[in-house]
């Protein structure tokens, strides 16, 4: 055989998937290194899905995806930050990797960078590697409430540049960036003329302290601030947004960008080079989830914060508290002595060198003993 591109045959593989491929080897496990909500779809979601095959609307559909649900994206992310969207600016997508792929395929080249942080989801590194580009990590703190500092970020500004990559609420740690911090960022991008993609997968999920999206002080006007609707169009910030733990839709592989105005022909050009449209059934079921009674989702966030409250409780209880965990689906903590080790209780959190550094997580625990109130997808 001949070789493979070496930036792929060198490419390290995700942590969380290798951690996960053994646990859902092990019946007895329950897996907690994969994100994926246990709860099952709503019925009308899944109608959806069916009636779009009854209907044999199986065809392809517009790059940027169906007329209607790139409108219910716009209008949902809209409502949620007080700001017009126009759908024209919605990028249907095959879920939040795809859409994050698409996004780095649009801003960068080989050899420029993107500022991601560390902790951090494993891919920002991953995709960016593959179009050749060079992740550079900033410092999440636990001092700091693993909210990113301006300084470091600034310090690690170089003409190579382009990307400043946000994730808030943040996978794996939990953080949520505050208001101030957010309209510091978006600042800080207009300083360096960097673009930001803000990876908000886990946008449902805050507790006591909202959600707060750069996109919210995008634009020439720079005056966004969530409060009353202005017309803009944006400026240099791309949003992902996915219905993968919105709504438990994992496998639908469905989500969206939201670009400033104006790219229309570039994304649908990339779009079709990479995966010309998403899968129409899941294009009609998001709609349905979008558009429909909204129970799964506050229901999935009453039970993540109740597993939030519980999991706090016993690791305050056996070390020294530290911030509260305002968002997301699970705990991050900094657990050094747990590095690279495949622990007594079946855990597993691979960390890279250097305090505080995890370029994967995972964990899974053994079932036995344990009371399982739900059941834990696993792929047949
Ligand atoms: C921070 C973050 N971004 C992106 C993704 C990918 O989500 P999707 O399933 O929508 O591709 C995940 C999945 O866990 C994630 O945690």
């Amino acid at each position: 055989m001949p070789e493979l591109s070496p930036h792929v045959r060198n490419a390290a593989a995700n942590q969380i998937r290798e951690i996960t491929q053994a646990a859902w080897a092990q019946p007895d496990s329950i897996v907690l290194s994969i994100g994926e909500p246990g709860f099952p779809t709503p019925p009308h979601i899944l109608e959806a899905a069916q009636a779009t095959l009854e209907r044999d609307e199986t065809g392809y559909t517009p790059n940027a995806g169906i007329t209607p649900l790139r409108a219910a994206f716009a209008e949902r992310v809209g409502r949620h930050h007080g700001i017009n969207v126009s759908p024209g600016r919605a990028f249907v997508t095959a879920g939040a990797q795809q859409g994050l792929h698409l996004a780095m395929s649009m801003l960068l080249d080989a050899g420029d960078e993107i500022l991601i942080p560390n902790p951090g989801y494993p891919t920002f590194a991953m995709t960016a590697r593959l179009l050749h580009a060079e992740p550079v990590e900033y410092p999440l703190y636990p001092e700091h409430d693993f909210q990113p500092r301006i300084a470091d970020i600034e310090a690690l500004i170089t003409d190579r540049t382009r990307v400043l990559l946000l994730n808030s609420p943040s996978n794996p740690l939990g953080a949520v960036f505050s208001a101030g911090l957010v309209r510091e960022l978006v600042e800080l991008a207009r300083r360096r003329d960097l673009w930001i993609i803000s990876d908000e997968c886990y946008e449902a999920f805050t507790y006591d302290v909202p959600h707060v999206s750069p996109l919210a002080y995008d634009g020439d006007s720079g005056a966004g601030s969530g409060a009353g609707a202005r017309a803009d169009g944006g400026e240099r910030v791309i949003v992902s947004v996915t219905l993968s733990k919105t709504y438990g839709l994992t496998g639908l592989r469905i989500g969206a960008l939201i670009t400033p105005s104006g790219l229309e022909t570039q994304m649908s050009t990339v779009m079709e080079s990479i995966v010309s449209c998403v899968a129409s059934p899941s294009q009609y079921a998001a709609l349905a989830a979008l558009t429909g009674p909204q129970d799964y989702v506050s229901a999935a966030a009453a039970h993540y914060r109740a597993n939030r409250d519980a999991a706090s409780a016993v690791l305050d209880a056996k070390e020294s508290p530290i911030s509260r965990h305002r968002g997301f689906l699970s705990l991050g903590r900094p657990v050094p002595r747990f590095a690279g080790q495949r622990a007594g209780l079946g855990a597993a959190i691979p960390c890279g060198p250097g305090r505080g550094s995890c370029t994967g997580h995972g964990l899974w625990l053994d079932r036995r003993g344990l009371d399982p109130h739900r059941p834990v997808r696993r792929p047949r």
